[in-house]
């Protein structure tokens, strides 16, 4: 089976969140179910860069223009990832991230940008380049979302369509100005189409006209389609009925695997966990914090309202106070920077701050940290917590999306069964999360219990195994229709 994936950001090319890290692995984990993935993504200068170093086996395929955009394709594989990456240097040779500029501002073209790389994936799925057909075109978020409406509105045979919602907050919503430089046909301009609410609505579209619609957990699944996750598009994603499945993310295990991270200063497995301390030393010092017996805390993550990090902000005293030290990976709201750095000037050697983005720090703290804390609002499944399991580092988690599939929360049942792996909290109030912190702490004043739930959370399969099978399942169920 032929899969042509689309998608903004690919790990290891391009990323600023989990979304990476899911194109990313996915590929290589369907591979084993018999799907062979080629990945559509744009050309942003890290990409361009990257493709330096195989410039021996690029193939270079002209398609003209996409909506007045002069645009080539250059196919290659790099480090065992299919690709086809899209040329388009008006777009995409742009300095900063690949929505916004330096200054954090987004982009004003973003929805030319994606609308291009939409239809471009679209004209490949119906053969734009030669010898390459798709049996399916599977889309990720907001800025794939309009390739399938692309495709429905052709009249021309097209592959079938999968939609993954990875976080419904971003829709990529634009004024209907815009509608005519889309190349759509006129009839797409309705409630079944692009319209949303009098604007273009690129993933409300893509929701319509994708065969299938899929989100990243079981539970965000059940969510969406309620008034108070549905986030303005509940009553549209209830309409697809049996068509809206969850499948929970896994994660890339030869990437995050302790036994073998290089990026750490002594690698273990769930039963040499005593050379984790060797770990938890690296990060005291590369935080500067005091070195003592207590449990040291984590928090890995984008600092925005969605994650509830203003809540680990709120209680830092009450964890100072606890004998808890913490260290905070992360950036995004400056309210909760700051709220961090003040944090970290009132308890120097007890509160460590790193704000940047840093891919191999996270990896240290995964594996020297006894705990991640993850307090999201709402959470279509994480990864942070995935990570926590596959490195005994205990997730503390909000009872929202995969952060409810993916976690065993250790009551006393779970406990006695050796069956828990995290905690689970049910309201996203500085209350509850100080209270699952202090059944954290009793859980952790007892080595061999600790011990217990390092090594379960360590046994979980959090592999992309099962899923990449159930992914493949649907493509083999729509390809028969
Ligand atoms: P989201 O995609 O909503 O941000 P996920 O938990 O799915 O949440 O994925 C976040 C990914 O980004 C994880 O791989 C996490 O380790 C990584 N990450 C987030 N912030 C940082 C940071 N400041 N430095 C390094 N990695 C980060
Ligand atoms: C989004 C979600 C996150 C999910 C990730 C990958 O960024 O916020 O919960 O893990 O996508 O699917």
């Amino acid at each position: 089976m032929r899969i042509l994936s689309i998608a903004s950001e690919v790990f290891p090319l391009i990323k600023t969140g989990g979304l990476a890290d899911v194109a990313g692995a996915l590929p290589f984990a369907l591979a084993a179910h018999g799907c062979d993935v080629t990945t559509l993504v744009p050309g942003y200068p890290v990409v361009m860069k990257a493709l330096q170093r195989v410039s021996d086996s690029i193939e270079t395929i002209d398609l003209d223009t996409i909506l007045d955009i002069p645009i080539r394709i250059l196919a290659t594989t790099l480090n065992g990832l299919r690709l086809f990456v899209l040329d388009a240097p008006e777009l995409f040779d742009r300095l900063g991230g690949p929505y916004s500029d330096a200054g954090g501002h987004d982009f004003g073209d973003n929805w030319l940008r994606f609308a291009v790389l939409s239809k471009t994936g679209a004209a490949i799925a119906q053969g734009a380049i030669e010898s390459y057909r798709p049996d399916i075109v599977h889309v990720h978020d907001w800025q794939a979302a309009l390739a399938p409406v692309y495709l429905a509105a052709s009249n021309r045979p097209r592959p079938r369509t999968v939609l993954t919602i990875h976080n419904l907050a971003f829709q990529g919503n634009y004024p209907s100005t815009i509608f005519p430089r889309l190349g759509l046909p006129d009839s797409t301009w309705s409630i079944e189409g692009v319209e949303y609410y009098g604007n273009v609505g690129f993933l409300k579209g893509g929701l319509h006209a994708c065969d299938v619609v899929t989100t990243v957990s079981p539970t965000y699944a059940d969510e969406i389609v309620t008034e108070g996750g549905g986030m303005g598009l509940d009553g549209l994603l209830r309409g697809r009925g049996e068509r809206l499945i969850g499948i929970v993310n896994g994660i890339d295990t030869d990437v995050w695997n302790p036994e073998t991270d290089t990026a750490i200063a002594a690698n273990y497995t769930r039963r040499s966990l005593k050379a984790r301390l060797h770990n938890k030393r690296a990060i005291e010092g590369e935080f500067g914090l005091r070195r003592e017996n207590g449990p040291i805390f984590a928090v890995v993550s984008r600092l925005t309202w969605q994650k509830g990090l203003d809540l680990v902000a709120g209680i830092c005293d009450d964890l100072v106070e606890r004998g808890v030290r913490l260290v905070v990976v992360g950036t995004g709201e400056a309210m909760i920077e700051g709220a961090f750095f003040a944090a970290h000037s009132r308890h120097p050697d007890r509160i460590g701050v790193r704000i940047g983005y840093d891919e191999t720090l996270s990896h240290r703290v995964q594996a020297g940290a006894d705990a991640i804390l993850i307090p999201s609002r709402f959470e279509p499944c994480g990864l942070t917590q995935l990570y926590g399991l596959r490195y005994g580092c205990i997730p503390i988690v909000a009872k929202v999306g995969g952060l409810a599939d993916t976690v065993v929360d250790a009551n006393y049942a779970a406990v006695t069964s050796e069956a828990a792996t995290g905690l689970i909290f049910a309201e996203p109030s500085e209350t509850d999360l100080l209270r699952a912190v202090d059944r954290t702490l009793r859980l952790y004043q007892d080595a061999n219990v600790w011990r217990k739930l390092q090594s379960s959370a360590m046994k979980a399969d959090v592999s992309w195994s099962k899923s990449a099978g159930l992914y493949a399942g649907l493509y083999r169920d729509l390809m028969k229709e």
